[in-house]
């Protein structure tokens, strides 16, 4: 059966886990060409690692790939989301690949038969980015259960923390966050930066989330500050346990959230977590096509 993947909420922690054994098992060299199918990447937002990584993950799969350019679009012509959905449906594409800067977005294409994978809904969900950030946890530590992770910066406009708290404390995980108290989420437990680099098993940074902050919710505060305050430096770095990690879903800010020499640190998973993007994400097409388990 085809399948939508629009929050990681709708699935089962069983359904989680199998997506990442197959994502193991493509990694490991599995092949698994789907010749006969077209997919179309529709990005709104801009993007880097996660079109690009479903470019990657579809070639590898062997798919017909279609890449939607939203710049040079009917969309210039008044053309709607909606309509231009429709078009590519009725053009007889087999999957849609949707980043769109409206949370929920998915919420108007009720009426679209083909299935759509969400490649982030603006303050919502990012589900791809969070499955991936759990394949490279697993990857470490071999389990999930007790591991305990700091989310450090914007969690307030982040939709990878939020896809990544409910998800993570779902599959045995203990979850905080801090950074600047403006970008804080009382649902979730805080915890003091000192106290995170002592005692976390990851520390996940995540950026300001500038684009989609209100105009009275910048800090004011230069970067060497925050960098001082809430960001990741070598100092901080020599403080964490020994078997700790560092995760970020980048794009990263070099000298604001993390220090250069800390991007590429013997304790940094954050290429790592790029690379396990691809496979994930063939897992993700794969699943979505309705070829599960095939
Ligand atoms: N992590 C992530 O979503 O990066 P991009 O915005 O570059 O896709």
């Amino acid at each position: 059966m085809k399948k939508n993947l629009f929050s990681l909420r709708d699935l089962t922690n069983e359904e989680i886990l199998e997506i990442l054994e197959e994502a193991r098992r493509f990694k490991r060299g599995k092949e698994y060409p789907i010749k006969n199918k077209v997919v179309c990447n529709l990005f709104f937002e801009p993007s880097t690692r996660t079109q690009y990584s479903f470019n990657m993950a579809e070639e590898k799969l062997d798919m017909k790939v279609i890449n939607f350019n939203a710049q040079s679009s009917s969309l210039n012509k008044g053309e709607s989301f909606y309509d231009t959905i429709k078009t590519f449906e009725s053009f007889g594409i087999d999957l849609f690949v949707i980043r769109h800067s409206k949370t929920r977005y998915y919420d108007e294409l009720k009426n679209i038969s083909i299935p759509i994978i969400n490649a982030g809904d603006g303050m919502g969900d990012h589900p791809t980015q969070s499955l991936l950030d759990l394949f490279t946890i697993y990857e470490e530590y071999g389990h999930f259960d007790g591991l305990k992770i700091a989310i450090v910066g914007d969690i307030k406009h982040s939709r990878v923390a939020h896809t990544n708290i409910e998800v993570m404390t779902r599959l045995g995980m203990e979850c905080y966050t801090s950074g600047p108290k403006e970008y804080e989420e009382a649902c979730y437990k805080h915890i003091p930066i000192d106290d995170a680099i002592k005692n976390m098993d990851i520390i996940m940074l995540l950026r300001i989330q500038n684009e989609r902050l209100g105009s009275s919710e910048h800090l004011q505060i230069s970067n060497s500050e925050y960098l001082e305050k809430y960001g990741l430096t070598m100092d901080k770095v020599n403080k964490m346990k020994d078997s700790a990690i560092i995760m970020h879903p980048a794009p990263f800010n070099r000298g604001v959230e993390i220090a250069d020499d800390v991007v590429e640190c013997s304790k940094s998973r954050i290429f790592k977590q790029m690379t396990n993007g691809v496979y994930v994400r063939m897992s993700v097409v794969k699943r979505s096509l309705g070829l599960w388990l095939l």
